[in-house]
């Protein structure tokens, strides 16, 4: 499978039970509550009519946006599922995300989708305590 079979589009309430799936399957990507997600920009790609990952992102200012989460099911990662769901992010807008220092997958995509580290900020994490890694996608 690769990006054109995946189909995105905005998250619903019916989404939710999937999504809780997911985040429980990924310990890496933030914890929240999936409703709070619906009070955000959320979109979900889906293969096969199944929600597959998803994505979640805050307008903090106008042109500024940040990553608040994204995860995609474990059986389907690396298949393009991740870089698909960055391809929704508004080309316009600078983007900021944090990442923990030791999730090297993610910040490997994240690097091979634009995004350059500009910082770190030590102890961010709990659970365990780590550091955070700082990046950003500038607009276009
Ligand atoms: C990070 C995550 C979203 C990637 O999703 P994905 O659908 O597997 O990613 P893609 O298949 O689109 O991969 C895109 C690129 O990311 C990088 N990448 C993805 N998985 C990788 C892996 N296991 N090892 C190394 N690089 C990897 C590669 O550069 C890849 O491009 P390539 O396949 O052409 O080499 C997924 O692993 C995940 O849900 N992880 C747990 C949650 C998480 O860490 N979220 C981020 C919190 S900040």
């Amino acid at each position: 499978m690769r990006n054109d079979r995946v189909v995105l589009r905005p998250m619903t309430p019916e989404d939710l039970v999937r999504v809780a799936m997911i985040q429980q399957a990924s310990p890496e990507a933030a914890s929240w509550e999936p409703a709070e997600y619906l009070k955000y920009r959320c979109v979900v790609a889906e293969c096969g009519g199944e929600v597959a990952g998803f994505a979640v992102v805050h307008e903090v200012a106008p042109g500024e946006i940040e990553l608040l989460n994204l995860a995609v099911l474990p059986s389907l990662r690396r298949q393009g599922v991740g870089r698909a769901l960055i391809g929704a992010f508004p080309a316009g807008s600078d983007i900021y995300l944090e990442v923990r220092e030791s999730n090297r997958i993610a910040q490997e995509l994240y690097l091979s989708t634009g995004f350059r580290l500009i910082g770190r900020r030590p102890g961010y994490y709990e659970g365990p305590t780590e550091d955070a890694i700082v990046m950003l996608r500038q607009k276009c």
